[in-house]
């Protein structure tokens, strides 16, 4: 793995509003190889959606550069190669499960592989609610569509924010283990943002801890196992003193305080 995949260099970003300015990023460099999944750990607050927002081409950075497997965001999303599930990932009211999913085909001019998508639908544990509408859904079923949909065009670059927030822990675990499954079959360059340490750990090739705001990268931490690990990973001694270590400086909190106007 030597292409890169993604590469953020020097990025800031501060978001001016009436009540002030709030520095979200400064000086935020990361570099991701083609084919390497990512996890980001940090405090609330501390940038981590703004670092995907503007990997996604969603916002752009006030200084620094990004590049994403060798050109803009724009092209990606055009080629249809980039996929996205983020935290508050709309998916259209008026399609079923299985059309939300078979989206990104239409949106790129290209025959829907009804196959895959029905194969999606399954995977995220939906197979029986594939012609619902997202409001006869729940909040993690919802969540568990747009997961679906981000892999439907198995995208060279994967963005997840938080995808399995509002699950519920054993699902959670169960799309964990089926996330690993499958990405370690398309190599996507993924870049995911966790709250859960043992997320990160589970899934990623490299967790990036952090600091609070305005962010920046505080420590980066490989991860040693191959990717087609099991469950049996989470009992591991080396696992669990990888989660401590994270966590240990997750804790270590450095956000900084108030707004400079
Ligand atoms: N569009 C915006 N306008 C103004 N401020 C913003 C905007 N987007 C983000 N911010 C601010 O930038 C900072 C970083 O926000 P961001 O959403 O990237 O944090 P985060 O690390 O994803 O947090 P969380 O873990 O809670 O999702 C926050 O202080 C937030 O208030
Ligand atoms: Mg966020």
């Amino acid at each position: 793995m030597t292409d890169i995949g993604i590469e953020l260099d020097g990025i800031s970003k501060s978001f001016v509003s009436g009540a002030g300015t709030v520095r979200a990023l400064d000086d935020f460099t990361l570099s991701v190889a083609e084919g390497e999944f990512v996890a980001i750990l940090g405090p609330s607050g501390c940038g981590k959606s703004t670092v995907l927002r503007i990997v996604a081409g969603l916002d752009s950075a006030d200084r620094g550069s990004v590049t994403v497997a060798g050109s803009s965001p724009q092209t990606l999303i055009a080629e249809g190669a980039l996929g996205v599930a983020f935290q508050d990932n709309a998916l259209l009211p008026w399609l079923s499960v299985r059309a939300n999913v078979a989206l990104p085909y239409k949106l790129t001019g290209r025959p829907v592989d009804q196959a895959r998508v029905d194969e999606l639908v399954a995977l995220v544990g939906l197979a029986d609610f594939a012609g619902a509408r997202p409001s006869q859904l729940s909040g993690g079923m919802r969540q568990r569509v747009s997961i679906a949909r981000s892999l439907a065009l198995a995208p060279r670059v994967l963005l997840l924010d938080e995808p399995f927030g509002a699950l519920d822990a054993v699902t959670r675990h169960r799309l964990n283990v089926e996330l690993a499954r499958i990405l370690a079959a398309e190599a996507s360059t993924t870049l995911l943002v966790t709250h859960s340490v043992e997320e990160a750990v589970f899934l990623a090739d490299r967790v990036v801890v952090m600091t609070g705001r305005p962010g920046r990268v505080k420590l980066t931490v490989d991860v040693p196992f191959g990717r087609d690990r099991t469950k049996a990973v989470l009992g591991q001694p080396e696992f669990l003193r990888l989660v401590a270590q994270l966590t240990a400086a997750l804790d270590d909190d450095d956000t900084e305080t108030g707004t400079a106007a």
